[in-house]
């Protein structure tokens, strides 16, 4: 019994997986790509051309998408896509609060006010449900988030949004090359906006993009990350409220081919992703999330699972995801509270932004969430998910070694 506590990695014994999953993947041609960018002087974008607007109508012809407009990072990317949409001061977007605090605070940026609302216990995706409750006069947007890289509930949320007039804007920051019903993520709702900061499943260090349909927000996002100039206008004409949003020549050319690797990756971890939860679902006291409403495609940004700590001699989550971790699973217990219990929320420390005075945070209460942060959600990172077969079966043979322990 002591034995199979020492056998621990977290007790000095034997690591489960002793491998390392690099992050990111890249060789000589992602180099060359970068050598021949700055070898050229040409590094900046001071005409949205170039290399960057060939990966513009690259990665908009992936996402089967007409336009796209790439920008400084994936926060800027939603506060364009928001203000395009014509939002006025005070308005309420709909977000969930099992997110990067990005898909809330833009809104604030933006001057609207953020409404949060539950996610589905068993996606952890935002609930088209309590969307539908959570609506009033003054909402024009819904901010859905595929967390993780699976779909949110595309069909229901549309639904409620055309019944509404509202907007979709998709926070697809965990989503690329993800899809629902075959269609790739971001490309459904109005806008959809991705990130290549460099934890993602496509990075450039940093940076994000938009993806759009409609050509009367492609022109109001093209300006506004280009310091409001507009097509067809001069260098020093400026007709819009933007700012020098853009993205360099030299993350052009690295997304360049790091987005020829996308597709082959995502299928990868999707692949793995189903092998692993066949395997984890037959551990007691684990549960991988419920496959989405229709997704064909998960990203596995973060493969997640839910731990019930009862059946781990009531092991905490923290103290399970530390051994886990320690077993060399890239691990981690994710969110350790929902977005709205931030100071910026619960204080209000809205500086200069226009937020109605009635706005109060701290009777904000979201228990789905609150169990995913709390009790439930164990994190594994996408990197990971590129390994092998083996590696997945190491992943459920550190779990079962933890289980071992805490029950012995
Ligand atoms: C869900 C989500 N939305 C938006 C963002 C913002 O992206 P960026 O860090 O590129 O600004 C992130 C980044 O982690 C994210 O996870």
């Amino acid at each position: 019994m002591e034995d199979l506590k020492q056998q621990l990695a977290l007790n000095g014994g034997p690591k489960t997986m002793k491998k390392e999953f690099p992050w990111p993947i890249f060789d000589d041609k992602d180099i060359d790509a970068i050598v021949e960018v700055a070898e050229s002087g040409a590094w900046g974008n001071p005409d949205c051309a170039g290399l960057v607007e060939q990966f513009e109508r690259n990665f908009a012809s992936y996402c089967g998408s007409k336009y796209a407009v790439s920008c400084v990072n994936g926060s800027v990317a939603l506060r364009l896509a928001l203000i395009a949409c014509g939002v006025k001061p005070g308005d309420e977007v709909i977000v969930p609060p099992y997110t990067f605090i990005a898909t809330a605070s833009i809104v604030l940026e933006s001057n609207c006010v953020p409404v949060f609302v539950d996610i589905e216990p068993e996606t952890y995706n935002m609930d088209p449900v309590e969307v539908e409750k959570a609506i009033t006069d003054k909402t024009r947007v819904i901010l859905p988030v595929h967390f993780a890289g699976q779909s949110c509930n595309m069909d229901a949320l549309q639904e409620i949004a055309s019944k509404h007039k509202l907007r979709i804007i998709e926070d697809a920051a965990h989503a690329h090359g993800g899809e629902y019903k075959g269609k790739k993520l971001g490309s459904i709702g109005d806008a959809g906006c991705f990130s290549f900061q460099s934890s993602k499943n496509l990075t450039s260090g940093e940076g994000g993009i938009i993806v759009t349909d409609d050509e009367e927000l492609y022109d109001m996002m093209n300006s506004l990350r280009n310091v409001g100039r507009v097509k067809g206008g001069q260098w020093y004409e400026h007709h819009n409220l933007g700012c020098n949003y853009r993205l360099t020549q030299l993350q052009a050319a690295l997304l360049t081919t790091q987005l020829e690797r996308l597709e082959e990756q995502t299928q990868k971890r999707n692949e793995n992703g189903l092998y692993l939860n066949a395997l984890l679902e037959k551990i007691d006291g684990i549960r991988p999330l419920t496959r989405g409403h229709g997704e064909t495609l998960h990203t596995y940004h973060i493969y997640i699972f839910k731990y019930d700590q009862s059946k781990f001699n009531n092991l905490s989550k923290r103290e399970f995801a530390a051994m886990l971790a320690a077993e060399g699973v890239p691990s981690f217990m994710g969110y350790p509270e929902p977005l709205y219990k931030q100071p910026l929320f619960r204080e209000k420390n809205f500086m200069c932004y226009a937020i109605p005075e009635a706005v109060d945070y701290t009777n904000v209460c979201c228990p789905e969430t609150e169990r995913a942060c709390y009790v439930d959600a164990v994190w594994i990172m996408q990197n990971t998910m590129l390994g092998t077969k083996e590696d997945m079966d190491l992943i459920a043979e550190a779990i079962l070694k933890i289980q071992r322990a805490a029950c012995a």
